[in-house]
């Protein structure tokens, strides 16, 4: 694999990143998620020299495409999505070996079909090539396209020869605990747990990664890692979009199971487990197992660890925007929420009393994904606020997104004949530090399942042990109907239940 020139990420990357020789089958191609990630996330991968010579790319779904179709479909979807200009010498070669297969997701003739046109891609080159089954379609087919890949044989094709079929799990995995375990149970009767990657695609953004790297590549932090140094953790992610076109998906959703229970439960896994004993899938996963299962089961009652709420009508970047219900495709009565916010309580050694809150919302006042650690106060006795002094609380944040960092807020005199305080920020910025053009999150991703890297995957007890805590709280909001729903204005920072969940405490939420 030869390293490109044209990306600065890429140097000095280890030679092994490179993929085997790989058919990538992607059903619900004719979808928006392909058109949007998967497809340039293949095509700036091919561009970085990521993918082997032997790639083919096979999209499958109900519609009938031609070859040629889909191929520009393709190639508009990267105009339009990628994050490189679309060239046309690198999307050639990606183009020479893109084909698409029509076919139901419950028609075990369609998967022969499928079976022997990857057959036949391997007969013309002459050699085995690993299948990696991308499942981007609505979650009512997965059951159907998990049997029919196990009925054909494409599951089980290569096991015992050194490599095997693996296959991408898109969200939502599951919207319950029962589904959840529902669903794991489909893909163990077909493909064995090491096969599997369900995709978190939080856990493949940058910064998210770096919280790794800057938990326990730095000798600094680990000390103060605990109850003893940390008042409190809060996890936000925020967004200004709102349901837009995606009400009928977003109505059966709503935030807790959309952001909460996926996005932000990955961010607390990576920032509250114990060090895992090597940097690799199995005890990373391990650990984060192991910090979910330590959290407590939550309070639902008046005054208890959740808070929910609507947007109603208001302004986002000077302009006006209508509320939930107004949007299209939202029933009128509509009791989704499109914010969530969550008080959990880890009860373990280094955790037990330190809240870690939560809180995901759509309309927000602006778009950003951080995760503050907040330490404890010094002891008053030579600067108290009380003596007039300006003080914050220790702070290190990690941005997520935009502007990816990290910072430090610590208080600092003044300059000048007496001795005042004020916070200042430290910061680093990748893009300031290492450059813009990051790679986007399903590079990563997809990537790592064609090597056969399951770190920045989600393991089935993981996504069951996040559903067990959450399916009383989803259980609860469904009797409740409307009843208790806050609202907030769009372009606000959330509704009065959210920040009540904090001052419960004496705490508040962060302004990012
Ligand atoms: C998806 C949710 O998983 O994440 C969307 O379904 C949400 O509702 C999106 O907008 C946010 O992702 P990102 O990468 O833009 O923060």
């Amino acid at each position: 694999m030869a390293e490109s020139p044209r990306h600065p990420f890429l140097q000095g990357l280890s030679k092994h990143r490179g993929a085997p020789p790989t058919v990538v089958v992607i059903f619900g191609a004719s979808g928006d998620l392909t058109a949007r990630k998967l497809i340039p996330a293949v095509y700036n991968l091919s561009v970085d020299g990521l993918l082997p010579a032997d790639f083919y790319l096979v999209g499958y779904g109900r519609k009938a495409i031609p070859d040629d179709e889909f191929r520009t479909l393709a190639s508009e979807a990267i105009k339009e999505f990628s994050r490189r200009e679309l060239n046309e010498a690198d999307w050639a070669r990606i183009a020479a070996h893109t084909t698409y297969v029509a076919g139901g997701y419950d028609d075990k003739a369609a998967f022969d079909r499928l079976a022997a046109h990857i057959a036949g891609i391997e007969k013309n080159i002459g050699r085995e090539v690993q299948t990696l089954f991308y499942i981007s379609t609505p979650p009512s087919v997965f059951g159907p396209i998990l049997q029919n890949l196990g009925a054909s044989g494409l599951a089980g094709k290569y096991v015992g020869k050194g490599h095997h079929a693996k296959v991408i799990i898109e969200k939502p995995f599951g919207r319950d605990l029962a589904s959840a375990l529902e669903l794991n149970a489909t893909i163990r009767g077909v493909f064995a747990e090491h096969q599997v990657y369900r995709i978190d695609h939080y856990l493949g953004k940058e910064t998210v990664q770096d919280l790794l790297v800057q938990r326990f590549a730095n000798a600094i932090f680990e000390p103060l890692w605990n109850r003893n140094f940390i008042e409190s953790v809060q996890i936000t992610v925020a967004e200004e979009v709102g349901v837009g076109t995606r009400g009928g998906y977003y109505e059966q959703s709503g935030c807790l199971r959309d952001m909460i229970q996926n996005h932000t439960m990955q961010l607390l896994a990576l920032t509250a487990m114990e060090p895992p004993v090597a940097y690799e899938a199995e005890a990373i996963r391990d650990e984060k197992v192991k910090v979910l299962k330590a959290i407590q089961p939550l309070n639902l009652g008046a005054g208890g660890d959740v808070a929910r709420a609507q947007y109603v009508a208001g302004m986002i970047a000077g302009k006006a925007v209508p509320g939930y219900l107004e949007e299209e495709g939202i029933a009128p009565n509509s009791a989704t929420e499109t914010y969530a916010a969550i008080r959990l309580s880890i009860n373990n050694w280094r955790w037990q009393g330190v809240p870690f809150y939560l809180r995901s919302g759509k309309r927000m006042a602006r778009r950003v994904s951080e995760i503050a650690i907040n330490f404890r106060r010094p002891p008053g006795t030579l600067f108290a606020e009380s003596d007039g002094f300006n003080l914050a609380a220790n702070t290190l944040s990690f941005q997520i997104q935009p502007d990816e960092g990290l910072s430090l807020i610590l208080n600092t005199k003044i300059p000048g004949l007496e001795t005042r305080t004020q916070p200042v920020k430290m910061s680093f910025r990748y893009s300031t530090t290492f450059g813009s053009n990051t790679p986007e999150a399903y590079e990563r991703l997809v990537l790592d399942a064609m090597i056969g890297d399951g770190t920045l995957f989600i393991r089935g007890d993981e996504a069951e042990t996040s559903w067990k805590l959450y399916t009383p709280v989803l259980e609860a909001w469904a009797a409740a109907g409307r009843e208790g729903m806050d609202t907030y204005a769009a372009g606000s920072w959330g509704p009065p239940g959210g920040d009540a969940l904090l001052a419960r405490k004496g705490h508040l939420w962060r302004q990012p």
